[in-house]
């Protein structure tokens, strides 16, 4: 079967969480590749609302085991959190969580980094979710992060944490951190994480390929979404990781060959948290109104996501990036009560009309979209179960993304709950 990449193809929250939930169940793994605590993954079953935010969204399964790999970045206290959290609802990880030796870990002072940069960036800050995310990522191709394995070794963590307090010294100063961290409280501290997470740390890249070479499948799972690529997305207001497809093989360890297909998330409309520019954004009253029907708080810091139109161009770009074979387009029951809909389909930029996502930060800012307008279909579709019952206005939509993006839509989610949920292609 291979390894699926599963990846999030706009600014993040498209929806993976659910689809990784429903598509992950039988595999033999769910394995996260990057980023870390800043990302918020739901899965709704009945009146249940689960949010991971490191664990896989596999691990709902209780026959899938689920692997942070290598290329996340981790918070000990998060991830003691969430264990405890999925006990409490009857989810044991026991022998089926994996975490790998290499993965990198956070500590207070990378939150405190993180929060006290935005503040003194102050018009310019990014809007991170303030988990240490980016400070983490520095240190490690800084050459001075401390890794999971080193949490079990005593002699190693404290030479490691003493270094990198020291190393730290000047930045804590030029940002005004009075808080001092004594190292022997921070090395008694994640020497209990250590001890507490010890059952869970492996080679996970060599269970994942063992795994694909006795022919299971392998599910890898994106945190973020496209335009939040340290690469490719609209920096500097991205996250500090490659949510795309590629980064599967880096993070995780497997061969690009052992890729077999990638299926890409698409929200029916785009949805951004925190700042950088947002061609489609809709105007205040039209934000609110489908932040309200789409309940679109954040996931992990519960902050209101910013709400606009479908951009092709976007959805384009995903394509490019990440070699999409399917997309399971979601949450489309959220402009069931619409009269019309809109899909951007290019930007005016300085009085030219362009058809590709610009690179260019400042083109972004000045990109004036151009739409196709369709009618809405004015509907309820969050009970339909065949794609043929959907709305003819419904399918248009879905047919005008198809058309345009060159890729079929696999799955169409209708809500929230694994059930809302129409197969329109054979996706395996
Ligand atoms: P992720 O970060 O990509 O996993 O997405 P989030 O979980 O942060 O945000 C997606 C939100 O939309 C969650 O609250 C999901 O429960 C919800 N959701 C997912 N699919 C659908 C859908 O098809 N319709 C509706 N109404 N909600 C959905
Ligand atoms: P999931 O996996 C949406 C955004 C933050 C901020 C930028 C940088 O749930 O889709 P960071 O803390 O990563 O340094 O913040 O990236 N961001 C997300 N937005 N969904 C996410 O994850 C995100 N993870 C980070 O809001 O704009
Ligand atoms: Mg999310």
């Amino acid at each position: 079967m291979g390894v699926t990449v599963i990846v999030g193809c706009q600014w993040g929250d498209e929806g993976k969480g659910k689809i990784v939930d429903l598509l992950s169940e039988g595999a033999d793994f769910c394995a996260r590749y990057q980023g870390g605590a800043n990302a918020g993954h739901s899965i709704v079953i009945g009146d249940k609302k689960i949010i991971l935010h490191l664990i896989p969204s596999g691990i709902l399964h209780p026959g899938t085991k689920c692997v942070i790999g290598n290329g996340v970045v981790v918070d000990p206290a998060t991830l003691c959190e969430e264990i405890e959290f999925l006990k409490k609802n009857d989810i044991d990880v026991t022998g089926r969580l994996f975490l790998s030796s290499l993965a990198h870990i956070i500590f207070p002072y990378h939150k405190l980094i993180d929060q006290q940069l935005e503040q003194r960036k102050a018009e310019e800050k990014i809007g991170t979710t303030g988990r240490g995310i980016g400070p983490a990522y520095v240190d490690k191709f800084n050459r001075t992060g401390i890794r999971a394995a080193d949490l079990l070794d005593e002699k190693v963590l404290a030479h490691k944490i003493d270094l990198n307090l020291k190393l730290k010294q000047a930045t804590f100063a030029s940002l005004g951190i009075e808080e001092a961290f004594s190292p022997e409280n921070l090395i008694q501290e994640y020497l209990a994480f250590g001890q507490r997470l010890k059952p869970f740390i492996a080679d996970t890249s060599l269970l994942i390929n063992n795994a694909i070479a006795q022919k299971k499948h392998v599910f890898a799972e994106g945190a973020q979404g496209t335009l939040l690529d340290i690469d490719f997305g609209t920096y500097p207001f991205v996250t500090s990781s490659n949510p795309i497809s590629g980064a599967a093989t880096t993070g995780l360890g497997i061969g690009p060959n052992k890729i077999s297909r990638v299926v890409g998330i698409l929200k029916a409309y785009t949805t951004r948290v925190g700042e950088g520019p947002f061609p489609t954004e809709f105007t205040q009253e039209f934000d609110e109104r489908i932040r309200q029907l789409g309940d679109e708080f954040g996931a992990t810091t519960g902050r209101p996501r910013r709400c606009g139109w479908f951009d092709a161009l976007i959805a384009k770009y995903a394509v490019r990036l990440s070699g999409i074979d399917y997309f399971a387009l979601t949450k489309l029951d959220v402009l069931d009560t619409l009269e019309e809909i809109k899909l951007c389909v290019g930007y005016q930029i300085g009085g030219k009309v362009v058809s590709e996502f610009p690179t260019n930060l400042a083109d972004l800012e000045i990109a004036v979209p151009e739409y196709a307008t369709l009618p809405g279909w004015q509907a309820p579709t969050s009970e339909i179960q065949n794609y043929q019952d959907l709305p003819q206005n419904a399918k248009r939509y879905i047919q005008a993304i198809e058309d345009i993006t060159g890729v079929k839509v696999g799955i169409v989610s209708v809500g929230p709950d694994r059930k809302q949920t129409i197969f329109k292609e054979k996706v395996f």
